[in-house]
């Protein structure tokens, strides 16, 4: 086995800003003596990808993810650590970089604005020296699998956002990159526009073995897509490692809804480990109850449920992301 393909070390990034003076004078005391506010945006981040992983690189709003994405493309130069992407130092090697990865930043096209999508991609096609039969080959490939078709012939200035960014991907893994980067991909799309690309997402990463790093604030996109996270806050990494495991940590409940029959009382069920979900918002004739399954059978739950209530339905609710991160962010806010 070789190495990693993305290596990070102790990767840190200060943006410096300008501080204006206030008061009279000041502009004219600013410009005498500027001074300055150091923000450490990334602080200390490390982490590895072998290989063919996709791995989802989440945060709050400010976390530093972007500022990550762009140390790892070399469009930023670090303050301080270490970063090796196939190889190669993203910002000192910038060109054969380039053609190791492609890029979509959902908020920004990559695209040429006047031209229509069809000249777009086969601009990058020739950029990229990819062998003309074969470049026509992968743009039907992804036209079709993307949905193109029907607006090959507009200038991207006329798109709409999903259609933009579902251009944008295509063009980012034309080239066939080893590697792409998503820096919130599924921005502002309806979900229709939302499956589609995550279904693209997915099939170049299981089929073509590209690896992938996605930072989103979808957490539905994580959950269909993502089997490990990197959760950083204030430019640290707080969590790495497997979505499930994330969940167990910080979740571990499973919630059983009961539904009762017209007019069935409850009784309780006597299982240790059982309890009635406190947080729940039952409805009239619906019990939440809760247990922790690495201590308790589901199916005994089950059984003891019905030996003595007249019961509906019932329901097993699994632990959402969503809940997991919002815990996760509060517990960092109280701390
Ligand atoms: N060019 C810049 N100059 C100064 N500060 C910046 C610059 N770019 C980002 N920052 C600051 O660095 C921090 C991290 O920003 P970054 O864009 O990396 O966050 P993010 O995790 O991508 O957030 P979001 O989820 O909102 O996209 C923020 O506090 C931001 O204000
Ligand atoms: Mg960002």
């Amino acid at each position: 086995m070789s190495g990693p393909i993305i290596e990070v070390e102790g990767l840190a990034k200060e943006y410096r800003r300008p501080v204006r003076v206030e008061g009279p004078l000041g502009g004219l005391r600013s410009l005498l003596s500027p001074r300055h506010v150091t923000k450490r945006a990334v602080d200390g981040v490390s982490f590895a990808l072998a290989e063919g992983e996709l791995v989802g690189y989440l945060g709050p709003n400010g976390a530093g993810k972007s500022t990550t994405i762009k140390m790892l493309t070399g469009i930023l130069r670090p303050t301080a650590g270490l970063v090796r992407v196939a190889g190669l130092v993203p910002w000192r090697e910038r060109e054969r970089h380039a053609r190791n990865i492609g890029v979509v930043f959902g908020q920004r096209t990559q695209l040429w604005w006047d031209l229509p999508l069809r000249d777009s991609l086969e601009l990058i096609g020739r950029l990229y020296g990819v062998e003309r039969a074969r470049h026509r080959a992968t743009t039907a490939r992804f036209t079709e699998l993307l949905g193109l078709g029907p607006f090959l012939d507009t200038p991207v200035r006329q798109l709409s956002l999903g259609q933009r960014m579902r251009g944008d991907l295509a063009a980012a893994m034309l080239p066939e990159p080893r590697i792409l980067f998503l820096d919130e991909p599924t921005i502002g799309l309806d979900v229709v526009a939302k499956e589609r690309i995550r279904d693209f997402i997915a099939t170049r990463n299981r089929r073509d073995g590209t690896t992938i790093v996605l930072t989103t604030h979808d957490l539905d996109d994580v959950e269909r897509l993502c089997r490990r996270i990197v959760l950083i806050d204030d430019g640290r990494v707080l969590y790495d490692g497997d979505v499930a495991r994330l969940k167990e940590r910080y979740a571990p409940h499973r919630r059983l809804v009961v539904q009762l029959a017209d007019g069935a009382g409850w009784h309780g069920v006597r299982v240790p480990g059982v309890a009635r979900d406190d947080e729940a918002d039952d409805a009239p004739g619906q019990v939440t109850l809760r247990f922790d399954p690495a201590g308790t059978r589901v199916a005994d739950v089950i059984t003891a449920v019905l030996a003595r209530h007249e019961v509906t339905d019932l329901s097993l609710v699994e632990p959402g992301l969503e809940g997991v991160v919002h815990r996760i962010y509060a517990a960092r806010g109280a701390a």
